[in-house]
């Protein structure tokens, strides 16, 4: 999701250091500190316009909330919601998930959550996928024993491929849903794509794995 025309979206990321932590790799094994506290942190990694990590913060707040996003005209539009409501329990960070494992030290992160990720339909793509086995890997480093990871997407084969690597990696599958929305029983919150893709009719997949 890229969005065009932000006008001064890195200065105004620039000039909100509290909110986007710049350097994040200084920060490694020390995140409680910026949050000044020891609740556990949950990361949401391509959280785009930042709608599903704020409402999750709002609800959820004895936990942390650490939004990874690559592009400065889409994490802008996360800034400029917490910049409206600020949230103690939220930070965002401006970079790419392949640099997780320098800016987390192991068992760090208590969550990940992975939100309509980009599908990268080609086969030779498959390695960027977020959750192809070389993801999962760092996502290991990262994450406390039997942390969850959750999974929601509209895409079919990135559902099976995430089932398939999720296995292959030694998770445990927890729960699955070819339908999310019919299964209310699962709480949720939406995020911006699934909203769209909801409206359009589309079933939402699920999953939720745990190491
Ligand atoms: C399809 S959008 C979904 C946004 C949001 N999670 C939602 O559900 O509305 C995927 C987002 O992931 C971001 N993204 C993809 N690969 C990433 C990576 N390796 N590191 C950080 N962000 C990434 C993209 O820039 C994009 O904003």
């Amino acid at each position: 999701m890229r969005l065009r025309n932000v006008r001064n979206a890195s200065d105004l990321i620039d000039n909100n250091s509290l909110w986007v932590v710049p350097n994040p790799e200084t920060m490694n094994g020390k995140w409680a500190d910026i949050f000044d506290n020891d609740h556990p942190i949950h990361l949401e990694i391509g959280c785009g316009k930042g709608k599903f990590l704020m409402e999750m913060a709002q609800t959820n707040p004895d936990v942390n909330f650490i939004g990874i996003e690559k592009f400065d005209s889409v994490i802008v539009r996360a800034l400029q919601k917490l910049i409206k409501k600020p949230l103690d329990n939220v930070r965002l960070l401006r970079t790419d998930a392949a640099f997780l494992t320098s800016i987390f030290a192991t068992g760090e992160i208590s969550c990940i959550y992975l939100n309509f990720s980009d599908p990268w339909p080609k086969p030779s793509h498959f390695r960027r996928r977020l959750t192809s086995m070389q993801y999962l890997e760092r996502y290991r480093f990262v994450l406390t024993p039997q942390s969850h990871i959750f999974v929601k997407t509209d895409n079919f084969p990135l559902f099976a491929f995430s089932m398939m690597s999720s296995v292959n990696s030694g998770l445990i599958i927890n729960r699955i849903s070819l339908d999310l929305h019919r299964d209310m029983d699962i709480a949720n919150i939406e995020t911006e794509f699934e909203a769209r893709f909801s409206k359009q009719g589309k079933p939402i997949y699920y999953i939720d794995a745990q190491y």
